[in-house]
């Protein structure tokens, strides 16, 4: 297995440029099942999971053309409406694949989601919504069969705001008899951009970005061009590797605004941030300050990027608590901190970080994709020596050419092939 070597302790300086983002460009693929023709999407970055859905999909029978960054997705030909529990238990979002193989076709059979590091993760809000729907749904040997002559719209109300679960509905009712009204979504700009892109396939949807969706079927769709927005989780994690190694980076082709509850903590934090259009500077303090922050649905905090802060508060002047509220099970990175030297303290919910001003060179293992981006900015900083991150393919579901990006911003860092 592949591994990522750092020799740590220099200040980050230079120009990034952020890529597509995953979870964005996950739900926008899936929507190209809606209707047939070319559909053209600019700026998908190249992930694992993105290389999982193209996988999934091309079992289903839909035919991709790749140029760079640019992926034409044709759904003309469809043969099979199952998504396989190889390929699915790679990644959860494949549940994605569930709105549109109904809205196009009226039945799909997918494996069900497993456990995942981070949480139970259900998808009942998914199969609750479809329900209420018109569609027929059935568990069956850790498959969901679903079935519908054709979607109906309804009034939805979810439990949580749910990202996928959102997405996942809002796709489905796109070609619906009726108007549908989803209450209580998710507000996360990955949602916005899908409904961008929906409506330029023709579909009718407004109030996304809000906490009520209203959306009102239609007939007939059109293959359609789509550029994906920027990942702000990457960008974010640009941002927190600048303040963590005294640095100084230009981030460059990412939204601002996307990264607002960031901004208000890396600021109190000592960091000096400079925003322009699509552009962010972010200048690391001598001393980091500690700051508490807690983790909710956009606009908050994401938790996302809860692991990578807490790297920075490992380092930080004082005490911080951190608060996960999104997830039951998102401290694994804690106990690969504190083999660095880290002063953790779980409880449930919360991790109350006493910050130490260093962290010490060490082997550790990545146990899921934003624990390991966690990880390797503590061997940004690490001091004595080489940090090892072990188990990197976490990394490479979500981060396109880290260590690349890192050596361009003067980073002693590279991969070892296993
Ligand atoms: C999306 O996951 C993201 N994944 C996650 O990013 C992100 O952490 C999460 O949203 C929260 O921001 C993609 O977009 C592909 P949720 P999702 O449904 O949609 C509970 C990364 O690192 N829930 O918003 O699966 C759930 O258990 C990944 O890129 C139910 O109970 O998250 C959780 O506690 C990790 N029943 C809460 O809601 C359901 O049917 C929020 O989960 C659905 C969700």
């Amino acid at each position: 297995m592949d591994k990522i070597i750092i020799e740590g302790g220099k200040p980050l300086k230079g120009t990034v440029k952020i890529s597509g983002a995953k979870n964005a460009a996950l739900p926008i693929i899936a929507a190209c099942l809606l209707t047939g023709g070319w559909h053209r999407l600019h700026n998908v970055p190249h992930l694992k999971d993105i290389q999982t859905t193209k996988r999934i999909m091309s079992k289903l029978g839909v035919v991709f053309r790749d140029d760079n960054n640019t992926l034409e997705v044709n759904s003309d030909n469809l043969r099979s409406h199952e998504a396989p529990y190889d390929l699915v238990k790679t990644m959860r979002a494949s549940i994605l694949l569930l709105g549109p193989l109904l809205a196009r076709y009226g039945r799909a059979k997918i494996s069900l989601p497993g456990g995942c590091a981070i949480g139970e993760r259900p998808v009942n809000l998914h199969l609750k919504a479809l329900v209420s729907m018109g569609v027929d749904i059935r568990l069956d040997h850790g498959y969901i069969i679903a079935q519908v002559d054709r979607l109906k719209g309804a009034n939805i109300f979810f439990d949580t705001p749910t990202v996928t679960g959102t997405e996942n509905i809002m796709i489905a009712a796109v070609k619906a008899k009726g108007q549908t009204v989803l209450r209580n979504t998710a507000k996360e700009p990955e949602i916005q951009d899908l409904a961008n892109m929906l409506r330029s396939m023709g579909a009718d949807i407004e109030g996304d970005g809000t906490d009520t969706i209203v959306i009102h079927g239609v007939d007939n769709l059109r293959p359609t061009q789509h550029t994906i927005m920027p990942d702000r989780i990457e960008a974010g994690t640009f941002m927190i590797a600048a303040a963590i190694t005294k640095g100084d980076i230009k981030i460059q082709g990412c939204r601002p605004e996307h990264v607002g509850a960031l901004i208000e903590k890396l600021e109190p934090a000592g960091a000096r941030i400079q925003v322009s259009d699509d552009t962010i500077f972010v200048k690391g303090p001598d001393i980091i300050k500690s700051v508490d922050i807690k983790t909710m649905p956009f606009p908050g905090f994401p938790t996302d990027l809860q692991a990578q802060f807490m790297t920075l508060m490992c380092i930080a002047k004082g005490r911080s608590l951190i608060r996960e509220t999104v997830f039951e099970n998102r401290f694994i990175h804690v106990s690969e901190l504190k083999r660095m030297g880290a002063d953790i303290e779980i409880n449930g919910s919360q991790a109350l970080i006493k910050g130490k001003g260093y962290l010490l060179s060490a082997p550790v293992m990545a146990t899921d994709l934003r624990a390991s981006a966690s990880l390797i900015l503590a061997g940004l900083v690490a001091k004595d020596g080489r940090t090892e991150v072990n188990r990197i393919y976490h990394l490479d579901r979500g981060y396109e050419a880290l260590e690349k990006k890192f050596v361009n911003l003067g980073a002693t860092i590279w991969r070892e092939k296993g």
